[in-house]
């Protein structure tokens, strides 16, 4: 799996005069079933976060409010992503390095995740995620 498999998902958006409506349905609109959901918020202003890649976990991510940077590292090449519309999702395959930065204030990053919290599913170090990338 590549940065090509990582794309920017439009949601499903209900436009109504009372206010706007987008729904996620696991294997319907993202390829993953979910099992966890988690956010960022109250983010200070020039903050990063991220910083780690995943060996199995399939991830939408969300600009729920506000916007921020998305930064996706495959170990070959890398790619920015500005999320700002609530109704797009980016989603990230595993094995893909990620950084977040830019957080507007009073941003909120919502995470759907393919599965619950396991922190044996981590590369925190950028060396060892290039050598099980690029080794096997
Ligand atoms: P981390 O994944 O490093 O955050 P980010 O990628 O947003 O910078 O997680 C930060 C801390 O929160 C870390 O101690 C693990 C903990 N955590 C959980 O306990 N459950 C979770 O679902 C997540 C995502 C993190």
């Amino acid at each position: 799996m590549s940065i090509a498999d990582c794309k920017i998902i439009d949601l499903p958006k209900i436009h109504d005069p009372r206010g706007n409506l987008t729904f996620v349905e696991g294997g319907q609109h993202i390829p993953f079933d979910i099992q966890r959901v988690y956010y960022l918020y109250d983010v200070p202003g020039g903050a990063e976060r991220g910083g780690h890649a995943h060996k199995a976990l399939h991830q939408l991510i969300i600009a729920m409010s506000g916007s921020f940077d998305v930064i996706l590292d495959d170990g070959k090449d890398k790619t920015r992503f500005h999320l700002n519309r609530s109704y797009n999702g980016l989603y990230v395959c595993p094995m893909i390095w990620r950084e977040l930065d830019n957080f507007s204030s009073g941003s909120v990053c919502m995470v759907l995740a393919s599965n619950r919290y396991d922190e044996e599913d981590y590369y925190r170090d950028y060396a060892q995620f290039m050598r099980a990338r690029w080794n096997g």
